[in-house]
């Protein structure tokens, strides 16, 4: 008996060594940019030299854009000791180089894998090569690493991402752990010990329909997510072409709201002025980096007209309306009513205004106060997002 406690004793650090993530880490969502929305395979070490160059000189590092993460396709084999082969036309220096200059501009660098045999274009995956992998990745100095879920056979999800945890935790570098496994095993009952991030869906596509099909599968998650913990539903769209400048607001606004990881998936180097302004506006991202960490819930669903709340530090709030018709609407808020929501959708109280200022995240004004209830208009696929400042805090 003695024996056996001595043996579980002398055990546990090493169980507990293992079974362990990178605490820490993304104690408010990641932002950062992926190549695959925009580029797909077409990545190269001249690309992301150029994406790191523009995300210092366009303002989105300012704004708190940190990672570059590069999407499938950089590897192309492996060798006869099972090391990762890069792409040697398009990296011709190598993974090394291209990580030592993301961060000689101050930014992190993100990889991407697969934990089925093959990623899903068919690159060489991380299925039995979990340990070697982490070590090669920790070796290249790389932050964050993107685990996809494609070709994975009779894999257990659970068990074959706690398995690269634990290599990432072994090979010893602090990295976020991205889990991408389109939400086919409900990752967020489980995943929040294994990775920093879960998919919750499929992916995402540069429309409207699409960008608000994934919206609506967010609604029940909301308590899953928490520092360090992130509901993902993929990355962001804007700039890309297929949405409105307004459609593009919203999608920004509602990612924000669910505290979403804000991985920017367009071309740096291009954007408009429109598309930058939408990607930087600062007050909208303090509500997604808000310390509290909590995801939005649905406060009123009236069909076409939805209102969203985001709780957030010093008794504060985010109040996003949200227009999903194709009409233009009126529509009347009383503010008093907002600032009081609650999760408990039949239990209306009213707020006392006085202490707060309402601030229009878009219009980057304060609304004029003096009457309680306004008459919003509203234009198709729009948002109005307003923060509610505690002046007493
Ligand atoms: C899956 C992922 C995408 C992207 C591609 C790359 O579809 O969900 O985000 O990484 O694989 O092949």
């Amino acid at each position: 008996m003695k024996n056996l406690f001595s043996i579980l004793l002398f055990m546990l650090p090493v169980i507990g060594l293992q079974a362990q993530k990178f605490d820490n880490l993304v104690l408010t969502p990641p932002m950062g940019w992926n190549s695959w929305n925009k580029f797909k395979c077409d990545v190269s070490e001249k690309l992301i030299m150029e994406i790191a160059d523009a995300m210092v000189s366009s303002g989105m590092a300012a704004a708190g854009y940190d990672y570059v993460v590069i999407d499938d396709c950089w590897q192309v084999d492996r060798d006869e000791t099972g090391e990762i082969v890069v792409d040697q036309e398009r990296f011709p220096h190598g993974m090394k180089y291209l990580v030592d200059y993301v961060h000689s501009k101050g930014l992190k660098f993100g990889i991407y894998s697969c934990a089925g045999t093959k990623t899903c274009q068919g690159r060489p995956g991380g299925r039995g090569y979990e340990f070697q992998d982490a070590r090669t990745y920790a070796g290249w100095e790389v932050d964050y690493l993107k685990y996809d879920w494609c070709n994975h056979s009779t894999q257990n999800a659970q068990a074959s991402y706690s398995l690269m945890r634990d290599a990432l935790y072994k090979a010893g570098r602090p990295m976020v752990f991205s889990l991408c496994e389109w939400g086919a095993n409900k990752p967020w009952e489980w995943a929040k010990d294994v990775g920093h991030l879960w998919r919750t869906t499929g992916d995402i596509v540069d429309r409207w329909d699409a960008m608000m099909t994934i919206f609506d599968a967010q609604k029940d998650l909301a308590n899953y997510a928490g520092p360090g913990h992130w509901n993902d539903p993929d990355m962001l769209e804007v700039g890309n072409g297929g949405m409105t400048d307004e459609e593009y607001r919203t999608h920004f606004s509602l990612w924000c709201m669910l505290a979403a990881p804000l991985m920017a998936g367009n071309d740096l180097r291009t954007m408009s002025d429109e598309t930058l302004a939408i990607l930087t506006n600062r007050e909208m991202i303090a509500i997604n980096q808000d310390t509290l960490g909590k995801q939005a819930f649905c406060f009123r669903d009236n069909g076409d007209y939805e209102i969203w709340v985001k709780k957030l530090v010093g008794d504060e709030r985010a109040v996003c309306l949200l227009n999903r018709s194709d009409e233009k609407k009126s529509v009347e808020v009383d503010f008093r009513v907002l600032l009081a929501a609650n999760d408990d959708y039949w239990k209306i109280s009213k707020g006392d205004l006085k202490n707060y200022t309402i601030r229009d995240v878009w219009e980057h004004q304060d609304v004029k106060q003096g009457k309680d209830v306004s008459l919003v208009e509203m234009p198709p696929h729009s948002v109005k997002v307003y923060r509610f400042i505690n002046n007493q805090k």
